[in-house]
């Protein structure tokens, strides 16, 4: 008796854990990796959320990583990401050249690769690119220069520095022509005057986007060209984090009157100093859109099929032209965050106040 009821207890546990297996193995089976480059900077933790919230309402499990702006721990946890099963990879890469040895692993493995707003170079393992239209956001920002300065309709001469981002992302080029398409006739027609005289990408480059490298550097540019009263009208900086740094360095050493700074993400601090008047205006990125977009690529691909792309021309690695979707960033400043920002959801009023 007390062995009958022995047997029936070890068949049911057997039949217990077949069915807890049977289970993992079908979450395994809907494992998704998502690797963001850092947590220091607020796009990339929502992105992030973003991802995991809209992936997870899809029905998929989520391995979500942050790399803390350190190419080996990225690499690292693509690794252990690729080696747990996961079905698709959805990289923000820190440096868009390093990724080509792990993701030739995932390649070996038929792991399809999608690059998240930063495009991976140099690599056949990418499947798609989902991410804003980098090259009409410097352009957003350059017009903007433009029209607030009148470079059509006066002579200036107006003074302007240039500031962008990390030379290991290939976004930081699209930004930079963007902006400088528009400006650099106004430069060579002597209108605009870059009066440190730094205006080639890689003078104007700011490693790692930080912070601290655009403050330093802006802290420089003053003291060698604005100590002695000689007005700064605009300063380009391809996105808010750097141009935070610009805004710190002009607080502390700079006693003119506000030039215009450009930027981009709406990050919290920005938009604080946009209604301070420290900050002329931003390039919204709603991360929402972008991640909504990533799960339509990451579930056409789980389904065998091909997946939603609207630009397949513009973005090749060096190695291959990566099929594309682009979102549309969007023009914010002081009169239209309200609607942008608030009304959308994004934010509340309590976030930036
Ligand atoms: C992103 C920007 C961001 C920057 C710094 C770029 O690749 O497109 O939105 O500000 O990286 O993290």
């Amino acid at each position: 008796m007390k062995k009958k009821f022995l047997s029936l207890l070890l068949a049911g546990v057997m039949v217990f854990s077949a069915a807890l297996a049977g289970c993992a193995k079908k979450a395994d089976s809907k494992k998704i990796g998502v690797s963001m480059p850092t947590k220091s900077l607020q796009r990339w933790n929502q992105d992030g959320d973003n991802m995991k919230k809209e992936l997870e309402a899809a029905g998929f499990t989520v391995d979500l990583q942050f790399a803390n702006d350190d190419v080996a721990t990225q690499v690292s946890q693509l690794e252990s990401m690729i080696n747990g099963g996961c079905k698709v990879l959805v990289i923000a890469a820190i440096n868009g050249g390093s990724l080509g040895t792990v993701l030739a692993t995932a390649q070996e493995k038929k792991i399809p690769v999608i690059a998240y707003d930063r495009l991976i170079m140099d690599t056949e393992a990418v499947s798609y690119y989902a991410t804003f239209d980098n090259y009409k956001v410097g352009q957003i920002q350059g017009n903007y220069i433009k029209d607030q300065l009148a470079l059509d309709s006066t002579d200036g001469p107006y003074n302007i520095e240039i500031f962008t981002g990390d030379p290991a992302d290939n976004n930081a080029g699209f930004f930079y022509n963007g902006a400088m398409d528009v400006l650099n006739p106004y430069i060579d027609a002597g209108k605009l005057i870059v009066k440190s005289g730094q205006r080639d990408f890689q003078s104007v480059a700011t490693e790692g986007w930080k912070t601290e490298n655009a403050q330093s550097r802006m802290e420089a540019l003053i003291s060698a060209n604005y100590a002695d009263g000689t007005k700064l009208d605009a300063v380009l900086c391809s996105n808010d984090s750097t141009a935070l740094g610009v805004a710190n360095a002009l607080a502390a050493s700079y006693t003119g009157e506000y030039p215009i700074i450009t930027g981009q993400d709406c990050d919290k601090p920005n938009v604080k100093n946009m209604l301070e008047g420290k900050q002329s205006m931003s390039v919204f990125k709603d991360t929402r859109t972008l991640a909504k977009q990533v799960v339509e690529m990451v579930k056409a691909i789980m389904d065998g099929k091909e997946a939603p792309t609207n630009d397949n021309k513009t973005y090749n690695n060096g190695v291959k032209t990566v099929p594309s979707f682009l979102c549309e960033p969007v023009f914010a400043d002081a009169s239209n965050y309200k609607t942008i920002l608030i009304d959308s959801g994004y934010y509340t009023e309590a976030d930036i106040a």
